[in-house]
């Protein structure tokens, strides 16, 4: 007899692409990147994969956070995380610009590597220029004993999210942010910025996370489908937040361009007239992204300019946001959650409006063209 058996197709379960498998394996990947490193009747947050002790984490004066890609995102978000809980400086750099400027990194930094694969030349090459000026790394990585993880002397912080196979990351930028945020209250505590009084109650958000993402998942997804409808054949996309959320926006605008060749732009909202506003038309769609967080009504006029352009909005916000819904065209909410917790919400229904706005046009969702998981050759 012949059994024939498909271990690619195994692998996929019952999804049509490895990218939608990973997209829903976020609350899982979350529940897992906080495994053992929480104590939240204690206010406390474990890391122990980390070499640092307490004292090189208070002389720390400067951070700078090095990435490529989807993961340069995510750096941007830790930058908002570390300065708000342990007050220290964060520069953000990409790996492949901070390896050519002769960077001045100081006796008393540190460099937060944040790899996905743990191979991609330009951050290596980053963590070998703070090792010559004497600086220790510590890497964000996914990929267990990769080269990042390896030669990271202040250590690895794995983010335990299980093998990503498609080319566009998404679960494994979510762990990203949420490893930052154990980063930055760890920080916190060394440094005495933070009391367990005042970790505790992050703890909480964070234990609570995986479930409000599998409600964003199940609620997101019929709207997603429905505006892959009606949008798929746009050419241009502009996606506009502020704070925490410009990091989203870019990493919404990414996750399109990169598996549905449509072009895409993310801009920080306030910075829609002094450009992009000169693009919008009633063929632009413009994903806004607007919860309810302390620049809401700044993000209110955006979408009301834009309006007024004759483009088209699609907001992302928070539930029960009657006045949101009926400014925009089009509505997402998610579940509220702690102000620098909220980007791991927003950005789900952009990763699934990118899935099936690719799978829609055609595109080879897990294998785009001209792009590779993991660049290890410039
Ligand atoms: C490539 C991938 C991206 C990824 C980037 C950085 O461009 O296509 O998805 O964000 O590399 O990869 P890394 O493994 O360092 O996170």
């Amino acid at each position: 007899t012949n059994i024939s058996w498909d271990p690619v197709a195994a692998a996929k379960g019952d999804f049509k692409h490895f990218m939608q498998k990973e997209i829903a394996e976020q609350p899982r990947a979350l529940t897992d990147v906080l495994r053992g490193r929480i104590d939240q009747e204690a206010g406390q947050v474990f890391l122990d994969d980390l070499k640092l002790d307490t004292n090189a984490l208070r002389r720390i004066d400067r951070i700078y956070a090095t990435a490529c890609g989807t993961a340069w995102h995510a750096g941007l978000m830790a930058k908002f995380m570390i300065e708000h809980f342990a007050r220290v400086r964060v520069e953000v750099d990409y790996a492949s610009e901070f390896r050519y400027r002769e960077p001045v990194l100081g006796a008393d930094a540190l460099l937060l590597a944040i790899t996905q694969s743990g191979e991609t030349v330009d951050t290596l090459a980053a963590m070998e220029e703070a090792r010559t000026q004497g600086v220790p790394s510590i890497a964000l990585v996914n990929a267990i004993g990769s080269q990042a993880a390896r030669v990271a002397d202040g250590g690895p912080l794995y983010l335990h999210a299980g093998p990503e196979i498609g080319v566009a990351s998404t679960k494994a930028f979510t762990s990203m942010l949420a490893a930052s945020y154990l980063f930055a209250l760890y920080l916190g505590q060394a440094r005495g910025t933070l009391t367990p009084n005042q970790i505790r109650p992050h703890l909480q958000a964070l234990i609570e996370l995986p479930g409000k993402v599998a409600q964003v998942l199940e609620s997101a997804a019929p709207i997603c489908v429905q505006l892959a409808d009606r949008f798929h054949h746009a050419t241009n996309a502009l996606f506009l937040g502020r704070q925490a959320n410009y990091p989203i926006a870019l990493e919404g605008a990414l996750k399109l361009k990169e598996i549905s060749y449509i072009h895409a732009e993310g801009y920080p909202a306030g910075e829609m007239k002094h450009g992009p506003v000169a693009l919008i038309d009633e063929h632009m769609p413009v994903i806004c992204i607007a919860p309810r967080d302390g620049i809401y009504e700044k993000m209110l006029s955006n979408i009301e300019q834009v309006k007024a352009r004759g483009g088209e909005v699609i907001a992302i916000g928070s539930q029960g946001d009657d006045l949101l819904a009926a400014k925009a065209s089009h509505v997402i909410t998610v579940p509220s959650t702690l102000p620098l917790l909220q980007p791991i919400l927003t950005v789900i229904p952009l990763q699934l409006l990118a899935y099936e706005v690719a799978v829609r046009r055609g595109c080879d969702v897990d294998q785009p063209r001209n792009l590779a998981k993991s660049v290890t050759v410039e």
